[in-house]
């Protein structure tokens, strides 16, 4: 029976799925969060968040307290919700394409246990086209098919999801009505837009940071040839010059959607979308070059690397598609002497900060978690700040 005020959240105890779940709970709405991760549905049972994500705990507490949360492992408990929200992921092949056969036929799954008032949602950044394969996958069970891209920046979801606008695009009437009155729960402000264009809305978006940042990142690399320091250049490049003032720092520039993205665009182009390949090409050939020019001065063999952070960016322990970890496995590919350490994801291996400082000779700054700019660093170290994080102390 489907009563007005259940969702569920499909990929629920995920990045997208559990904060926005958090923050629909939070609403005086019940939420049920549907996920395969069973060690993450019990940690959220249990009051803890499963990932570190800003604002969690608390609300978290304060919505199994009113017993406005729920979890499942179980998709058929779908048909108990007025609204299905599916936040499952939407991976590229090591090829480069997206996974497409997984996400449509996860709708293959979900269409058995649909009614035709039910209200789906999808909420993952999905390939171009996809929204209306699925509309074609559940359309005689159900015609209330929306598109309802997630643009929250990870690790941010609950303070940004009431100020960002959100897009709508549907299939059926109700199904952008409903939708509409779903999130004018959570956010200020509607766009309705075609279904086509929210696909690239969310496509461009992720494309455009992802080249923004390479651009930085290509500037870095030619300073370090000239021995110069970016961040200094980037300072001067930005006073007192407006036009100049959006270039963002140089730095990691990885994660699980940024590359992603960009890469089911291309794959949507036909694979002709040279900007994005050569951001591809920059952004994950930093820490070979970082470990290059190390070579170029030092003899890395009778030294000990000290790896700061592990983690995709800073202030999260999401370590998916993380460019530290590239770093870690060239080093230890070389055999060359690495210690790591991060402050929110612990590997077996993970020392205390202070500890890899004393007993590195290089220490690289893989991850700019705020914490380490509390960091004393004596000055026989050598210091390689990619993001221009330490400034001054920088070598
Ligand atoms: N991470 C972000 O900040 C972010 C921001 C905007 C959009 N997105 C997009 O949102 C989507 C999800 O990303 P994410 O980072 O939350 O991924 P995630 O891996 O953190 O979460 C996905 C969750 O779905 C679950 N899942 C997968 N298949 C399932 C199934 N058949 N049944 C039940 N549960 C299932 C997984 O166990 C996982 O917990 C992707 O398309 C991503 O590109 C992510």
């Amino acid at each position: 029976m489907n009563s007005k005020n259940q969702i569920s959240i499909i990929g629920g105890a995920g990045h997208v799925g559990f904060p926005l779940g958090l923050v629909l709970s939070s609403k005086n709405l019940n939420v049920n969060l549907i996920d395969k991760n069973v060690e993450f549905l019990r940690k959220i049972k249990s009051g803890r968040s499963p990932f570190l994500e800003e604002g969690s705990d608390k609300l978290l507490k304060s919505v199994l307290k009113k017993k406005k949360i729920n979890n499942s492992t179980n998709l058929k408990d779908v048909q108990n919700s007025k609204y299905i929200i599916v936040c499952i992921g939407t991976p590229v092949s090591t090829k480069l394409n997206p996974k497409l056969y997984s996400f449509l036929n996860f709708f293959k799954q979900l269409k058995k246990y649909l009614k035709k008032d039910h209200i789906v949602i999808i909420r993952s950044s999905v390939y171009p086209g996809i929204t209306k394969k699925i509309y074609e996958i559940i359309k005689d069970k159900c015609k209330n098919l929306s598109y309802c891209p997630e643009r929250i920046v990870q690790g941010q979801a609950i303070k940004e999801l009431p100020n960002l606008p959100q897009l709508i695009c549907g299939f059926s009437v109700s199904s952008k009505k409903e939708s509409m009155f779903l999130f004018k729960k959570i956010c200020k402000k509607i766009i309705f837009t075609e279904i086509l264009e929210a696909e690239l809305v969310k496509l461009f978006s992720n494309a455009y940071r992802y080249i923004h940042f390479s651009i930085s990142n290509q500037f870095y690399m030619i300073c370090k040839k000239e021995n110069l320091d970016f961040e200094k250049i980037r300072k001067i490049m930005r006073d007192g010059y407006s036009r100049n003032t959006n270039i963002p720092k140089s730095g990691f520039s990885a994660g699980p959607c940024l590359l992603k993205d960009t890469m089911q665009l291309s794959s949507f182009y036909n694979h002709k979308l040279p900007l994005g390949h050569s951001a591809m090409k920059i952004n994950h050939n930093m820490p070979k070059f970082i470990v290059n020019e190390l070579e170029k001065k030092y003899n890395l063999k009778t030294k000990t690397i000290g790896l700061l952070g592990l983690a995709f960016k800073a202030e999260t322990d999401d370590i998916r598609d993380s460019l530290a970890i590239d770093l870690k496995k060239i080093l230890e590919k070389k055999k060359i002497k690495t210690l790591v350490s991060d402050e929110y994801y612990k590997s077996k291996d993970n020392i205390n900060k202070n500890v890899l400082i004393k007993r590195s000779d290089i220490i690289i700054l893989s991850t700019p978690h705020k914490i380490y700019k509390k960091l004393k660093i004596k000055k026989n170290k050598i210091l390689i700040d990619i993001w221009g994080f330490f400034e001054s102390k920088k070598n």
